[in-house]
């Protein structure tokens, strides 16, 4: 694994599939089985409750501003709210500095969370180690991460994807966070809601969409000038990183629109050379589930993805290259035009419901790919013009890579190069 590796979660509802690498349509032969895996039993080790009275759990940081030079630092404590601060220190230096957080509990049904900490540490230095220290007594937790380079149009960086999801049961919430430490508080993850983050459930009382994912998860959208956790952006190294919220609502002159309408404008392709959109609702699909979902946000923010040459946009099922549909001609079949993004979707995180198999048939053009398995990705951002995608299967015994393909940036277009569409 690079040394510098960031990680995506778009937290998306159905499951799995994806690509491969030849050039035209195809579907993967890999079948995996339809039996579903068992659940992970909650005395596993994955779920571990820390030792020690009020010891920190479900530890995760998160970008905590525009830039990459902050970081939010989360956490939860059981018994008692504890303390609200963070220690944190450079690798090498003997200076330890404190941020201060918030703390704060939510009911659902008739569930009550344990103490949520959010902490922002701000003006950390660039491409730096850090060390930080949550807790107090005998029950401290040490963790480190290592900051982004600076923003640059030539700055590799590479980022992991996967999607992932707990659903209504907020004790879930909680072995899922105990269960994600492992990797979550080392590097931070950018959070994108599904639908089942939703957790919209009037019967039982709980009619505010996400309040579990917006209490347990806080994002640096002020700093992009967004109003709600859900859509908001980020710069890190040569990447702008877009996020928006299939679940909110998106039509013309709601706040996510003219949140984005004025955002598209000011990405500067000089400085962030790749343009990266990520949405759980996926705008192509040619699985039977969730099929033409994505169609009312299709039709409102294609023609902005086209003009502005968004290069890729990850959602949630199979990859689908280098499509905008021509809107003018009413038939709505697709064309190929080379300053359309790719679609991926890496709706492949696992989930309760088993595999999502039925697929169109036959095949559409559009669609390069498509497996219905689970599994992760890994974007590979080698410099301004390429960047590499592979999808790796979770069921090998082995970290194989099942499809990969090179990403051709829209903006600075690689010369002499044959662009690679599935039309
Ligand atoms: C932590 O400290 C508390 C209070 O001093 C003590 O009761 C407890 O046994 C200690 N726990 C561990 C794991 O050392
Ligand atoms: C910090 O120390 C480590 C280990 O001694 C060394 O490899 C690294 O280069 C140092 N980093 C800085 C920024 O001085
Ligand atoms: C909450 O309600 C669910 C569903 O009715 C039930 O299974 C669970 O035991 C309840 N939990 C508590 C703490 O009462
Ligand atoms: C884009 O960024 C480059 C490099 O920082 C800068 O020279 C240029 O003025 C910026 N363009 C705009 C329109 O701000
Ligand atoms: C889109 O459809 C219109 C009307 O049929 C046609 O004139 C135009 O050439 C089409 N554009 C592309 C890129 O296919
Ligand atoms: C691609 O889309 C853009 C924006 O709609 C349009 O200006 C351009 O003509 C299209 N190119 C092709 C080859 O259809
Ligand atoms: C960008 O990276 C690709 C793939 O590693 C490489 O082939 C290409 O030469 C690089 N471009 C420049 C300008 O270094």
């Amino acid at each position: 694994m690079a040394a510098r590796w960031d990680s995506f979660v778009l937290a998306v509802a159905v499951v799995g599939l994806t690509m491969i690498s030849s050039s035209s349509t195809a579907v993967s032969s890999f079948v995996r089985s339809s039996s579903l895996s068992p659940d992970m039993p909650l005395d596993s080790d994955v779920f571990r409750v820390p030792p020690g009275y009020n010891a920190p759990q479900q530890v995760h940081i998160t970008q905590g501003d525009h830039e990459g030079k902050g970081v939010i630092v989360s956490w939860v404590t059981p018994d008692e709210p504890g303390s609200n601060t963070v220690l944190y220190w450079a690798e090498n230096s003997t200076l330890k500095q404190q941020a201060h957080g918030i703390v704060l509990t939510y009911n659902y049904f008739n569930y009550t969370s344990n103490y949520i900490h959010h902490c922002t540490i701000e003006d950390l230095e660039f491409d730096t180690k850090y060390y930080y220290e949550v807790g107090v007594g005998n029950a401290t937790r040490q963790f480190s991460f290592t900051t982004p380079p600076g923003v640059g149009p030539d700055v590799p960086y590479t980022f992991g994807l996967i999607d992932d999801y707990p659903f209504h049961d907020n004790n879930r919430w909680d072995t899922w966070g105990r269960f994600i430490e492992r990797n979550a508080a080392y590097q931070p993850w950018i959070w994108t809601a599904g639908n089942h983050e939703i957790d919209f459930a009037p019967q039982l009382g709980e009619a505010i969409p996400f309040k579990p994912f917006a209490n347990r998860f806080h994002l640096p959208y002020r700093a992009s000038y967004s109003t709600a956790p859900f859509w908001y952006s980020i710069r890190r190294a040569s990447a702008y990183i877009i996020v928006m919220s299939s679940y909110s609502a998106f039509r013309k002159y709601t706040p996510q629109y003219k949140w984005l309408e004025k955002k598209f404008p000011k990405v500067n392709r000089s400085e962030t050379p790749w343009l990266i959109v990520l949405m759980h609702c996926p705008l192509y699909s040619s699985y039977v589930h969730h099929y033409m979902e994505g169609e009312p946000m299709r039709v409102l923010y294609e023609p902005w993805f086209v003009e502005y040459k968004v290069d890729v946009v990850f959602a949630g099922y199979e990859r689908m290259s280098n499509i905008a549909y021509n809107v003018t001609n009413a038939l709505c079949s697709p064309v190929s035009n080379q300053s359309a993004p790719v679609y991926i979707i890496i709706g492949d995180g696992g989930n309760q419901e088993g595999l999502a198999k039925e697929m169109t048939e036959p095949q559409p053009r559009y669609s390069a790919y498509r497996e219905a398995s689970f599994g992760h990705g890994i974007l590979d951002v080698k410099n301004r013009t390429h960047a590499y995608f592979g999808w790796h299967r979770n069921q090998d015994d082995y970290a194989v890579e099942a499809d990969s393909v090179w990403l051709h940036n829209r903006y600075w277009k690689p010369s002499g190069e044959l662009p690679r569409a599935a039309i």
